[in-house]
């Protein structure tokens, strides 16, 4: 196991309340202080509060369940008793974008019990840090309590301000989690949202989202009036919204509190709430950059389907191969090298996942890969038939396996059978199987369609990296991802995790043969390597447009894995600026982005070691780049700073900056 504890604090149970103190509110600060959590009971309903130096940020919220066909747990309680303890370690990402992470809170564990026969337990525990808080509910075994169903999560989240909202729809029209960002205050949310949503008002940023979704419903928020947003469990066709039994525990609530939008990015809450490790032996699990048979089906240069027109071709492939290894990039993803994608595969999903179409030899291009020492990435599009896939999974993992092949993109693009939902407890299930599926093979995986990410990377490394999002397809076949899209993501989905928004066309403009484009200057491609993370990053354009131009020797150089994480600026929807220190060097990078308004960046590179000289390579928009009309120039400038330099990067209108530090040899 290489998550391991550097410093451990004992669980120290510091508190017990008992007799006349029971019905007063129970509170646990977080370590610093700045943060207090407060838990009461009222009228036997429970409700816990929030407050920031002793601001309400959540107003008395309401907690408990909605059962079906059984009295339900939602009033009627007392506070049996309440124990405290405190918690500190700190614990190392096997990969990542902060190499140790701590992980130091303040727990209150409350334990309610029904006031009245038939007196069942409900436990909910609190965990209270410097960025946060996290709570979930534990029905503990008990004999009046076996078997049930929750038909809805009562827990609100009561807003003491009207802050604006940075969200996207739960259950809306389009691909699932696949929309642009709406911002309006809370008071006027007006669908249900999924999650991480995040709000901010003067100096007060917050993220809602949950943390450790197994076996449960993924959580959507209702604006139910009076800024009070309510949980919305994903409903089971059925209507069920949880099929569960005791004991159990939910998945964490997390409230992520900050005083600057940056400060969000660097909260390790959400993965702190996780389990460690399970998978043990994690050596084989490794982040990279891939290219491969992609932008061309989506740019319908290629198809999936077998024809004379594929992609996924055995000569296709071994081009990708050298390509791969001539930039030392670590993979190749082979998309339609399976058989079923003839027709509508998005209605169908008659996939098979152990034929290959006979243009494509794997067992020539799993020797050819090892030789060339460049991974080959398998897919699996379900196009949402999981029934289809969950029969052939192990036959499917055991063909990865005999052709020594250890990572895999999956898919799920359209509706699931039976109206079931991409994040309702039916696919929770069903993308657990396949992770765990995968790591019983060695296989690491690219989920696309996938249930939101919350922190599972933690206890399945092999879980690395996700869609989820609005990613670069878009700007392939729609009316594409406006410049401000990707300056809102860092603080809104990636907040969950790592994003595979696969960046890096450099033909903007589609060698102006197409009615589509992408929004974005070519600079800002290089940057958004940085500005999003992702473990696997994919080098997404074709090869033709990388092959001698100076500007890829960016991507050859990013590294996918690092050691630490800054954000040095950054305003929700209009600029971000965002430096990581690489993992297995001494090497330093650094991505700027801004919306469609051009700007002027200026910081100062105080995050370098004192005393060594830097050489900073800059790519940044040309001169006379914007996006709209002259995407594409882009300066490369080598400087040499250290860590008093300040710098000054103009950036163009839906443009970006990227810039690789090193060490200046000889110093
Ligand atoms: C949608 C995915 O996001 C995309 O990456 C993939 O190429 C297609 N589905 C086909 O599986
Ligand atoms: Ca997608």
């Amino acid at each position: 196991m290489r998550v391991f504890l550097i410093l451990f604090l004992a669980i120290q149970p510091f508190l017990t309340a008992t007799g006349k103190n029971k019905d007063r509110p129970v509170e646990v600060s977080s370590p610093d202080g700045s943060l207090k959590l407060v838990f009461e009971i009222k009228n036997s309903i429970p409700y816990y509060s929030l407050f920031r130096n002793n601001d309400a940020v959540i107003k008395s919220s309401r907690l408990g369940f909605i059962l079906k066909e059984i009295p339900s747990m939602d009033k009627g309680f007392k506070l049996q008793s309440s124990q405290k303890s405190a918690f500190d370690e700190t614990w190392v990402q096997p990969w990542g974008e902060i190499k140790n992470v701590r992980n130091h809170y303040n727990q209150l564990l409350i334990n309610l019990e029904e006031e009245n026969s038939p007196n069942r337990k409900l436990v909910i525990e609190f965990r209270i840090y410097n960025d946060g808080a996290g709570f979930r509910y534990q029905f503990p075994e008990q004999p009046r309590l076996k078997n049930f169903v929750i038909m809805d999560e009562l827990t609100e989240f009561a807003f003491a301000d009207d802050l604006s909202a940075w969200w996207i729809p739960a259950y809306g029209e389009e691909m699932d989690s696949e929309y642009l960002y709406r911002n309006c205050k809370i008071s006027d949310v007006s669908e249900k949202t999924s999650t991480p949503v995040t709000l901010e008002k003067d100096g007060l940023f917050v993220s809602i989202h949950e943390a450790a979704l197994v076996d449960y419903a993924g959580m959507a928020l209702s604006h139910e009036g009076n800024r009070i947003l309510k949980t919305d469990l994903v409903p089971w066709a059925n209507g069920n919204r949880v099929e569960t039994f005791a004991p159990m525990k939910t998945p964490w609530r997390t409230i992520q509190v900050a005083s600057s939008a940056a400060d969000l990015i660097t909260s390790c809450l959400i993965l702190n709430l996780n389990e460690p490790d399970r998978i043990g032996d994690v050596s084989w699990i490794k982040p990279g950059k891939y290219t491969g048979v992609w932008w061309a089906m989506h740019l319908k240069r290629n198809t999936w389907e077998g024809g004379p027109n594929h992609g996924a071709t055995t000569e296709n492939v071994k081009a990708l191969i050298d390509f791969a290894a001539r930039h030392e990039l670590s993979g190749v993803l082979a998309e339609g090298w399976n058989e079923g994608w003839e027709g509508d595969w998005t209605m169908s999903g008659n996939f098979s996942f152990t034929k290959a179409y006979p243009d494509f030899d794997m067992v020539e291009l799993s020797r050819y890969s090892r030789e060339k020492n460049v991974a080959l990435i398998a897919h699996h599009e379900t196009g949402g038939n999981v029934k289809n896939y969950e029969r052939q999974l192990e036959d499917a993992f055991k063909l990865l396996a005999q052709h020594n092949i250890h990572y895999l993109k999956t898919g799920y693009v359209n509706r699931l059978p039976s109206g079931e939902r991409h994040q309702g407890q039916f696919m929770v299930r069903h993308y657990h199987k396949v992770m765990e599926t995968a790591a019983r093979y060695k296989v690491m995986l690219d989920v696309h369609e996938p249930v939101k990410d919350t922190g599972l990377r933690r206890t399945y490394p092999n879980m690395m990296t996700r869609e989820g999002a609005r990613g670069t397809e878009y700007e392939a076949w729609s009316s594409g991802n406006p410049p401000a899209h990707t300056t809102i993501l860092p603080f809104t989905r990636c907040l969950a995790g790592p994003l595979d928004y696969t960046p890096g066309i450099f033909d903007i403009l589609f060698k102006n043969q197409s009615t589509f484009r992408v929004h974005t200057t070519l600079a800002k491609q290089l940057a958004l390597y940085v500005v999003i993370y992702s473990p696997l990053h994919m080098a997404a354009d074709l090869p033709e447009n990388y092959e001698g131009h100076p500007a890829f020797k960016f991507i050859e150089d990013v590294p996918t894995d690092w050691e630490f994480t800054k954000v040095i600026e950054g305003r929700i929807g209009e600029y971000i600026t965002i430096v990581r220190k690489d993992r297995n060097s001494t090497e330093w990078f650094l991505g700027s982005i801004t919306n469609e308004k051009p700007r002027v960046v200026k910081f100062k590179l105080d995050f370098l070691d004192k005393g060594k000289k830097y050489t900073a390579e800059i790519y940044r928009d040309g001169r006379e780049a914007d996006f709209t009309n002259n995407p594409l120039p882009v300066e490369i400038q080598t400087v040499p700073v250290d860590a008093t330099t300040t710098l000054d990067l103009w950036i163009a209108s839906g443009g970006g900056s990227a810039i690789r530090f090193f060490e200046t040899p000889g110093n």
